[in-house]
């Protein structure tokens, strides 16, 4: 069978210009009726996957309007470290169809340390040997094969450490090229201990689409940058970081900015905008949390917008 990207390239040599009706990109698990475990709109399925010689696993929501012929986006969203899969899909809520009807979501696991927390990749304490970058590229690759996706439509969120881990997976030039957008939450962005600086960041397309939120109140992973809470290693400061996606997506320094994204009594919020591209919430009054209009599992504060619904609004903004 011809791949859509050969048929559309002859669609395209036929006709000389884009058909009207849209030809969604679609992967080798189309067609494919669902894994064992796997139910639509059921309970999530706990997968494992062996990748770098490890036994890895991962949850996976198929929504209820899933159709095996019918390409839909991926969602990915990591944890927090000492936090699990499960965790994250409480809190993130990609599995809850008021915030996403279509996309299958899928919340990878980290690896434990020998005190048993589970942490990514950038972390101070997780060991290099351990590459949650080529997880990612060896789990799209799993996911691809299995599930009827539209590849140029994956995404990456995380909390913390998982924000981290989605800031290195848009400076990959391998995962930069497989993720069409990119949203850490409270991400914890940590300079590499004996350069002082952010690791080096090559993504192998530009602009990388971009999105952070981030609590002026973090004491766990701080605004400004510093310490974190443990002192295990110093993280970069979130406008600087924004700066430098901003820099590197060449926009001019003069971006868009709006303090009045929450009217009162709603704490303020300011929002920094390039073009809808690189997008920044500073949250006046939360700390390291998933920001929500609702209490969470991160605390009980809240504001006037749920990130998961912005997220959902900025990925669905974006293609390959
Ligand atoms: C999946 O189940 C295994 C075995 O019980 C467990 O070790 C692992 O943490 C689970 N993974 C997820 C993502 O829940
Ligand atoms: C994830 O954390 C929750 C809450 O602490 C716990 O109930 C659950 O057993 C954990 N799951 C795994 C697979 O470790
Ligand atoms: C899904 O999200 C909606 C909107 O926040 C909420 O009212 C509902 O309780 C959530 N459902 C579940 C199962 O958490
Ligand atoms: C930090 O930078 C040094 C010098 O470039 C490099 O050898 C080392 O691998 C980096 N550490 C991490 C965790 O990336
Ligand atoms: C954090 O930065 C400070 C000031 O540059 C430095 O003295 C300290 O050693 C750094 N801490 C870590 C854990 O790298
Ligand atoms: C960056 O922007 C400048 C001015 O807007 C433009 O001249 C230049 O071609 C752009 N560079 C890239 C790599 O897009
Ligand atoms: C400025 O921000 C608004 C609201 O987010 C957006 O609609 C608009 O396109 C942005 N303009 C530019 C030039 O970034
Ligand atoms: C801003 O976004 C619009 C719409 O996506 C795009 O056409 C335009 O090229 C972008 N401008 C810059 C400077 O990147
Ligand atoms: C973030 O919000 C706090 C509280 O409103 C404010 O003091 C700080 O200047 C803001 N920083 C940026 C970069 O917006
Ligand atoms: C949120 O409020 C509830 C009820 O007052 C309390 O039990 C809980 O500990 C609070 N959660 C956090 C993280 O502060």
């Amino acid at each position: 069978m011809w791949s859509t990207p050969f048929v559309l390239s002859l669609l395209l040599a036929t006709t000389g210009h884009a058909i009207q009706s849209p030809i969604l990109e679609q992967s080798d698990g189309c067609g494919k009726t669902l894994p064992k475990k796997v139910t639509a709109g059921g309970a999530s399925a706990n997968i494992s996957i062996t990748s770098g010689g490890l036994i890895r696993s991962y949850l996976i929501h198929v929504p209820q309007s899933y159709d095996i012929d019918t390409p839909v986006p991926l969602i990915l969203s990591y944890h927090g470290r000492g936090k699990n899969a499960s965790e994250q899909e409480l809190l993130s809520q990609f599995s809850n169809s008021s915030y996403n009807p279509n996309a299958i979501a899928v919340y990878p696991q980290g690896v434990a340390n020998s005190k048993g927390t589970r942490q990514w990749y950038g972390d101070p304490d997780a060991p290099t040997s351990i590459n949650d970058i080529s997880f990612t590229s060896d789990l799209i690759s799993h996911l691809l094969s299995r599930y009827c996706l539209d590849p140029t439509r994956l995404y990456a969120a995380g909390k913390s450490n998982g924000g981290g881990l989605v800031g290195l997976l848009a400076c990959d030039p391998v995962t930069s090229g497989q993720i069409a957008a990119f949203a850490p939450v409270s991400g914890a962005f940590y300079l590499n201990k004996s350069t002082g600086e952010l690791p080096p960041c090559n993504p192998s397309r530009l602009p990388i689409p971009i999105i952070e939120f981030h609590g002026w109140k973090d004491k766990t992973i701080r605004y400004l940058g510093g310490p974190d809470d443990s002192d295990r290693g110093n993280t970069t400061s979130i406008p600087v970081w924004v700066d430098g996606w901003a820099a590197r997506d060449n926009f001019s320094v003069i971006q868009n900015v709006s303090s009045s994204v929450c009217p009162a009594p709603y704490k303020k919020v300011t929002k920094y905008n390039w073009n809808n591209t690189v997008e920044h919430y500073n949250i006046s009054n939360l700390f390291h949390d998933w920001p929500s209009t609702y209490p969470n599992d991160d605390g009980n504060f809240t504001t006037c917008f749920d990130a998961t619904s912005v997220i959902m609004d900025f990925f669905s903004r974006w293609t390959l």
